[in-house]
């Protein structure tokens, strides 16, 4: 483990963020880790109960793939920006883009949020405690694919994230479409993956998750899209953002 503050004013500390060793898809260039850390220091301020929810994952084994903090802030702007009372997220993990989002929902709106994993779920509802958002936040565990197909299509959601296994990325691509809105927002995660979708020389589930959701929207009229790529310190990768017309 290693952390690094991130705080510009030596005359006001804060606390230190939470940080893991990286065990992620490309080693983060420390540059667009200086950049992240430089910026944030300025546009997020410190925030104990996400690095709770970060630690409190970690410390049960979690593996450390959850949104960096300008992801999860640019999440909970875009969903403020269109003023979205419902969104729908498939993969809670730990819950840290689960707390983005159950921030940014007025009074008497939810994020209904589906996990695979009964022990994920547990760890996400005790950092949602911790957070003081849990009863704004409806947690559906089990495999995604069946749980999706549970959700009335009459209760439409402004905005759905996407960032489960990428294996099923059009499954939960297509489940999302039945229950978003007309003029709602599909984003999902990890389209990137290091340059690796776009790799030829690559073939494995992952990337083939994410190619055949890209050869669906291309074909699909009735959304529109583009992909994103970002560099951080979660290293190259992206979204895909895409409008329901
Ligand atoms: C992986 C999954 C994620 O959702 C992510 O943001 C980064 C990596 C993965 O499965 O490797
Ligand atoms: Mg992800």
């Amino acid at each position: 483990m290693s952390s690094t503050n991130t705080n510009t004013d030596p005359t006001n500390p804060t606390p230190t963020r939470y940080r893991r060793s990286r065990t992620m898809l490309s080693k983060p260039d420390p540059n667009w880790v200086r950049n992240d850390d430089f910026h944030n220091s300025f546009l997020i301020p410190y925030d104990d109960a996400l690095e709770h929810a970060l630690k409190h994952s970690a410390e049960n084994g979690m593996p450390d793939i959850a949104v960096h903090p300008g992801q999860g802030k640019l999440l909970n702007l875009l969903a403020r920006t269109m003023g979205a009372k419902r969104i729908l997220e498939v993969g809670t993990l730990g819950g840290y883009s689960t707390i983005w989002f159950a921030r940014a929902v007025p009074e008497g709106g939810e994020v209904v949020t589906c996990e695979l994993q009964e022990k994920y779920a547990q760890v996400a509802r005790e950092n949602f405690e911790y957070a003081g958002v849990s009863d704004k936040v409806k947690i559906l565990v089990g495999p995604a694919a069946d749980t999706l197909q549970t959700l009335p299509s009459d209760e439409k959601f402004d905005l759905a994230f996407i960032d489960a296994d990428k294996a099923s990325n059009l499954t939960y691509y297509l489940q999302a479409k039945r229950v978003v809105k007309r003029g709602g927002v599909i984003i999902v995660d990890n389209v990137v993956r290091n340059g690796t979708v776009a790799n030829p020389d690559i073939d494995d589930e992952n990337v083939r998750g994410v190619r055949k959701l890209l050869e669906h929207i291309k074909n699909d009229k009735e959304v529109d899209a583009t992909t994103i790529g970002t560099v951080s310190e979660k290293g190259y990768d992206g979204f895909l953002y895409s409008l329901y017309l």
